[in-house]
């Protein structure tokens, strides 16, 4: 199984904060947003990973995560030229992916919640055989998202039946939102070369996303209550994603979405690796939690 991060887009909606600095290295509280959904990731247990950026951001993404070994994993890079869509990602990295299963997570989106590692993983061996997933959180506006349509009564353990998916409709079906993380199997970047670009003029995800669920291919999972999903691509959201994650990390103590710490749970790192990484993040609360994890004070 393989992963993307699409970090692209000239993040227009967040000027002046991203005329010079890419969104997705912006902070959320104490650490680079791309830290969010690359943990996401990595309760997947995905382990390489493509990050796609813009011509100018990907050498900053680069300089800040390199080639991943320090939370044991390989990652790479691509650049997308022009943000022409969601759907894209997945013909740019046609090599990357090769003959495997792929997941994607979109840079600025943020999920929270115990036992994600579970539905992660469901959908991960869904789509190791042949099925795709997306998921669905209830939001209030939702003439702003990607929208599923679904069958109240179909949940079982791989989730509800989709019977339609939207993107931004006028004239929502439903309140349930496509959050921006994606399970596909083999064969996704032939699927998106016969995305047609929409009325925006972009290859929509929402677009490849139908074509799976024509094909009787498409699952769909639920993040109920318990679970907390955040698109910090506006002011008001990421402010809200910042006041989040410091009270969830001031309350637990502990941090949430810190790669090194996923990394050394799942044994994919050594005590001295945890060690060295935590002194590159000098006095900061960060690096300070990052040793209490070494020390075995935090278990989980
Ligand atoms: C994109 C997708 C949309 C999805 C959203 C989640 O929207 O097109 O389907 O619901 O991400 O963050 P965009 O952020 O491009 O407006």
């Amino acid at each position: 199984m393989k992963g993307i991060i699409l970090a692209g887009g000239a993040g227009t909606r967040l000027y002046p904060l991203t005329i010079v600095t890419s969104k997705q290295l912006l902070p959320v509280y104490d650490k680079p947003m791309i830290y969010y959904p690359l943990s996401t990731l990595m309760l997947a247990e995905i382990r390489e990973v493509l990050i796609i950026s813009t011509p100018e951001d990907t050498p900053r993404i680069k300089q800040l995560l390199g080639d991943g070994s320090q939370f044991g994993m390989e990652l790479s890079y691509a650049v997308q030229e022009k943000p022409e869509g969601l759907a894209q990602a997945f013909t740019i990295g046609r090599d990357f992916i090769g003959d495997d299963a792929c997941a994607m997570v979109l840079g600025d989106n943020i999920f929270y919640g115990n036992g994600l590692n579970h539905k992660l993983l469901d959908a991960t061996s869904d789509a190791e055989n042949g099925k795709a997933t997306i998921f669905g959180y209830y939001v209030e506006d939702p003439e702003r998202f990607g929208i599923m349509e679904f069958e109240k009564e179909s949940g079982d353990a791989h989730g509800v039946r989709v019977l339609s998916v939207e993107e931004k409709p006028k004239n929502p079906k439903s309140n349930y939102a496509i959050v921006g993380l994606y399970f596909y199997p083999k064969g996704v970047s032939d699927m998106a070369d016969n995305v047609k670009p929409s009325a925006r003029g972009e290859l929509e995800i929402t677009t490849l996303n139908d074509m799976y669920l024509q094909e009787g291919r498409l699952n769909a999972q639920l993040l109920g209550r318990g679970y907390t999903w955040m698109d910090a691509g506006t002011f008001d959201s990421l402010q809200r994603a910042t006041d989040f994650v410091s009270m969830i990390e001031q309350y637990q103590g502990m941090s949430i979405s810190a790669p090194e710490e996923i990394a050394y749970h799942f044994g994919w790192i050594s005590d001295d690796q945890l060690r060295e990484s935590a002194a590159r993040y000098g006095k900061s609360p960060y690096g300070e939690r990052l040793m209490a994890v070494l020390e075995g004070k935090v278990v989980l």
